[in-house]
């Protein structure tokens, strides 16, 4: 079972987690996952997944520009209808409205038709109601919480298409 992690990342950060992630989805058994900037995705790859997860900078509490251009233009080629979709954000401050960013996204990939997904409290702790932010100068301390996130996502896709 195929999954695919397509981020925007000008310096970094949100390509850090979108790894972190894919290494938390490949604890799954028989799930092969990959890591794509959002100018460079596989689009093979993308269209074979049962899942995609998207992954944006905060930018102005919203995701950034590049970020939205891919959902407007290139994510309605993709095929994503019916597929698990996820959304993350990586941010400068706690309050600096990563969820804002992942909501966004998420409304996005509601609107092409994907079936979006967390987890939210159903695991218990660490509670990840809407995706998982990492703070900027602190991307260890959330490693953990975005593999965790990478994993549940996973099991989800096994029961859903495995
Ligand atoms: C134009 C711009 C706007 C930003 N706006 C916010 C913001 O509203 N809130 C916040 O917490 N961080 C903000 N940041 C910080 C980035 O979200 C943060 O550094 C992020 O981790 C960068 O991701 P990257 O390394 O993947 O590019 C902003 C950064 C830039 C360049």
């Amino acid at each position: 079972m195929k999954l695919s992690v397509v981020y925007h990342s000008k310096t970094g950060n949100t390509k850090e987690m979108a790894e972190a992630i894919v290494t938390g989805m490949e604890r799954v058994a028989g799930v092969a996952a990959k890591a794509f900037p959002i100018d460079g995705v596989d689009e093979a790859w993308i269209k074979e997944s049962c899942g995609v997860v998207l992954g944006s900078p905060t930018y102005l509490a919203s995701v950034s520009g590049e970020t939205k251009i891919w959902l407007d233009n290139c994510a309605r080629k993709l095929g994503l209808a019916g597929k698990l979709g996820g959304a993350f954000a990586t941010a400068n401050y706690v309050h600096g409205g990563g969820d804002l960013a992942i909501r966004l996204i998420l409304d996005h990939l509601m609107v092409l038709g994907m079936l979006t997904y967390s987890g939210g409290g159903a695991y218990g702790k660490p509670v990840i109601h809407l995706g998982p932010v990492a703070v900027a100068g602190h991307l260890e301390e959330y490693r953990e919480t975005f593999e965790l996130y990478g994993e549940r996502m996973a099991k989800e896709a096994a029961v859903l298409f495995g």
